[in-house]
């Protein structure tokens, strides 16, 4: 049993030493130092020899594995060294390369107008509507009865207004306007909320107008609301918006929800006034609608109109930033033009 064990030694001794990797050795392992190596399977014979013999024999056995173990570990620590400093040189890095280009994402000019404005507005102590309460397919009932327009009121045409085939009556909403009746409903005076959004109308699209765009409507529904504060917090808005030098007016106006009616315009920023394709030769754009609530919105919400009455605008964000920032086309931001994009 000894010869044998010898035997095994010896042979494995010559594989270490024509051993040339990490593999190598591993295997190596395995053959004979496994629970199934050559080794084990030897040392079960052990059982059958006299006690004197198992004592020697065991004892020879285990020193010749040790040997093994040695010698694998001291031919496991040389080829690591070398084969970690070979694929050191091979892998090294150029840290001369330049970097790989990532180009920074930016925030739509739509949206940065939306945020300028409304932080206009949360200064002004307005808060913003939860979205639940403005959403983009609406019912007439809410996008138009609601608010006063009549039955045969053009804007309900289906000219102008888009209508969805999911049921009668469900429109994709024309106007911001139907959140004052959502917030309403859910909320008793004071009120004081804008709510920012998108509208779809069904237009022939030019360089003003997109068959959708984007409002922000606001309400504000206390004790004592007039028409001055409707002017007061416009005009400040205006001045904060634009700066104060900008030319603006007030124009009387009609729309059912309001009474009375009027709309903001803001002198256009592309011919200075003197009429372009853009104002449709007129030198002004105008911007917002507003006006005192109709008592008949009050009422149907059951607001009482001896106690409250209220102020309502609703303003064109493209507009506005067509205005700020000289934009003459308002398709502009919806190309998804990177040479656009990239300049705000
Ligand atoms: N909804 C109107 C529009 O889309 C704008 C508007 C006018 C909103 C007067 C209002 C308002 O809240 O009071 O043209």
């Amino acid at each position: 049993m000894k010869t044998l064990l010898e035997n095994i030694y010896n042979s494995a001794k010559a594989d270490i030493d024509n051993a040339l990797t990490i593999a190598d050795i591993d295997e190596i392992r395995l053959k004979y130092l496994s629970r199934k190596g050559e080794f084990n399977s030897i040392k079960k014979g052990l059982k059958d020899l006299s006690d004197e013999d198992k004592r020697t024999v065991g004892a020879f056995a285990n020193q010749i594995t040790e040997d093994l173990e040695q010698m694998l570990k001291l031919k496991h620590e040389q080829f690591y060294q070398k084969e970690m400093t070979e694929r050191l040189q091979k892998d090294r890095i150029d840290i001369t390369l330049p970097g790989k280009f990532v180009p920074m994402g930016k925030i739509h000019p739509l949206t940065q107008t939306t945020n300028e404005i409304v932080k206009i507005f949360q200064n002004l102590g307005f808060s913003i509507v939860d979205s639940s309460l403005s959403p983009e397919v609406e019912t007439e009932y809410y996008n138009f009865d609601m608010l006063n327009v009549p039955k045969d009121h053009p804007a309900r045409d289906v000219q102008d207004t888009f209508y969805l085939s999911l049921a009668s009556n469900v429109v994709l909403r024309s106007q911001t306007s139907g959140a004052q009746i959502h917030v309403m409903e859910n909320q008793k005076p004071p009120i004081k909320v804008i709510s920012p959004g998108r509208v779809y109308r069904n237009e022939n699209v030019n360089a003003r107008k997109n068959n959708f765009f984007h409002q922000i409507e606001g309400l504000y529904v206390d004790k004592d609301i007039t028409f001055g504060d409707l002017k007061g917090v416009l005009n400040e808005f205006i001045r904060q918006y634009f700066g104060s030098s900008r030319p603006t007016r007030f124009r009387s106006s009609f729309f059912p929800f309001t009474e009375p009616s009027a709309e903001v315009d803001v002198q256009c920023i592309m011919c200075q006034g003197k009429g372009c394709r853009t104002c449709s030769g007129t030198g002004w754009l105008e911007v917002l609608g507003c006006g005192m609530v109709d008592v008949n919105v009050l009422k149907g919400v059951g607001i009482d109109t001896d106690v409250y009455s209220g102020f309502a605008f609703g303003m064109g964000v493209e507009r506005l930033a067509m205005l700020k920032y000289a934009v003459d086309d308002i398709r502009l931001f919806f190309n998804n033009d990177n040479r656009f994009l990239k300049q705000f």
